[in-house]
């Protein structure tokens, strides 16, 4: 009797076992690049963590000239400076299945320059 509630017991924690190693942490690695430098991080992060990569991308294209930060009056200087401001993305995604996210975006705190 004992050796069969042992024998049980081995199988139920071996298939336990198994269902704990399928379920997988998920991480997403979500960026904003403007030139293309985050976006290589971002892509060699997602490479070495196994994560899904999602690049979020404005409504509204940013041209060179919108992206000239030494230019007080560009589009994204004013957006800077305007903390009410909320440039709309193209799309959303869910972020809920994710156990961990990565965040990457341009650096943009004018403390250099
Ligand atoms: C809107 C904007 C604002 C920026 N502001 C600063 C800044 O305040 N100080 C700075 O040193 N670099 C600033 N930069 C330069 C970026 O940090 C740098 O170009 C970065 O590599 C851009 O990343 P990306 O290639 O992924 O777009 C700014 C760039 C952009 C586009």
């Amino acid at each position: 009797m004992m050796k069969k509630m042992t024998f049980l017991l081995s199988v139920m924690m071996f298939f336990m076992a198994q269902v704990y190693a399928q379920k997988e942490s998920k991480t997403l690695v979500a960026y904003f690049s403007a030139t293309g430098n985050t976006r290589t991080a971002a892509k060699e992060i997602a490479k070495q963590k196994k994560a899904v990569l999602w690049e979020i991308e404005p409504s509204e294209h940013y041209t060179a000239e919108d992206l000239n930060w030494r230019n007080k009056q560009s589009r994204t200087s004013k957006e800077m400076s305007d903390a009410e401001a909320r440039p709309s993305i193209k799309q959303c995604t869910n972020i809920m299945p994710y156990d961990t996210i990565y965040v990457g975006s341009v650096r943009a705190s004018s403390t250099r320059g």
